[in-house]
């Protein structure tokens, strides 16, 4: 299964802190937020992921994670020209995707908690798979109506929710998605909605709804961006690294401990170093 990494967008609820730079580079404690969302494909499994960011912003994130070669991955780059909406990733994404099953991680979304078999699992479906989690504020996201696994019904930011279940930033697909995205027209707002890729299949009786296992945050907003820091300081004194790339890849075994090492002088120095150099073998 590939990975594709959305990072794009103009972050304007997050003004002026996104003025000149990308969200997803902005720290969520202790690291760039899209590493969590990163750290997520890598959990699922993906070895070759597609980082999809504004052409000015692509640069950096080359700078920061090169071929990808170094945590056993293969990272590929693309462009997104203009904010055309989070399906527009699937169209951009059409040659990589080729035919295979594909993980969609928004590179807002923070994920606290080991959710590598629930994704292991999302992965080696045929069916479209989304994750949901009960919210207090469900007109702020996609909304799901289930009943077990099935879904009945999806909205985009609802006025009138019909449920509590927020559809979570970290979407699977089967190879035909790109072709599917590609057939979307704009919103009422102007963009290619997720919702209306997903509603897709949802009428032709292939998607799933799986209750998200852990805890979660969308950092999109200043106080989304608090509260995932919070989240991930506070599995951090319970033991548990989020978002720690080098520390994923040893341990999902995509790098053995001689590479793992290798990795440790690039954050000499810092707190994140120490934690590197704590990872028992
Ligand atoms: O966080 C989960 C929610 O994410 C879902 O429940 C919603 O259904 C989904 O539409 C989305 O809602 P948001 O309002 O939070 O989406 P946002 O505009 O913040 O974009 C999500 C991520 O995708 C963010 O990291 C920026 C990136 N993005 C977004 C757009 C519209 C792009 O890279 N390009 C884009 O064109």
């Amino acid at each position: 299964m590939k990975g594709i990494l959305l990072a794009g967008g103009h972050g304007t609820r997050l003004f002026p802190l996104t003025r000149v730079v990308s969200k997803h580079l902005l720290p969520v404690y202790d690291k760039p937020m899209f590493y969590y969302p990163l750290c997520s494909l890598m959990e699922a499994g993906a070895r070759e992921v597609l980082l999809i960011a504004a052409p000015s912003d692509l640069p950096l994130f080359q700078k920061l994670l090169g071929s990808g070669r170094a945590l056993g991955l293969r990272i590929f780059y693309r462009a997104q020209e203009r904010a055309l909406g989070i399906a527009d990733a699937l169209r951009i994404g059409r040659d990589f995707i080729g035919n295979d099953r594909v993980a969609l991680a928004l590179g807002d979304n923070v994920f606290a908690g080991d959710c590598t078999a629930v994704f292991r699992h999302a992965a080696a479906q045929k069916d479209a798979v989304v994750f949901t989690s009960p919210v207090p504020d469900p007109v702020r996201y996609g909304v799901a109506t289930v009943q077990g696994e099935r879904v009945t019904a999806l909205e985009e930011k609802p006025a009138r929710p019909a449920s509590n279940l927020a559809v979570v930033g970290m979407y699977y697909y089967p190879p035909d998605c790109a072709a599917y995205a590609a057939k979307l027209s704009p919103s009422a707002r102007g963009e290619l909605e997720i919702t209306d890729l997903n509603r897709r299949y949802l009428q032709e009786g292939r998607l799933r709804a799986l209750p998200l296992p852990c805890r979660w945050q969308d950092a999109g907003t200043s106080e989304g961006l608090l509260r995932a820091a919070a989240l991930v300081r506070e599995e951090e004194l319970k033991g548990r690294q989020l978002g720690c790339l080098e520390e994923r890849a040893y341990r999902l075994g995509f790098i053995d401990r001689a590479q793992f090492e290798r990795l440790w002088p690039l954050s000499a120095g810092s707190d994140y170093g120490a934690k590197l150099r704590g990872v028992p073998v």
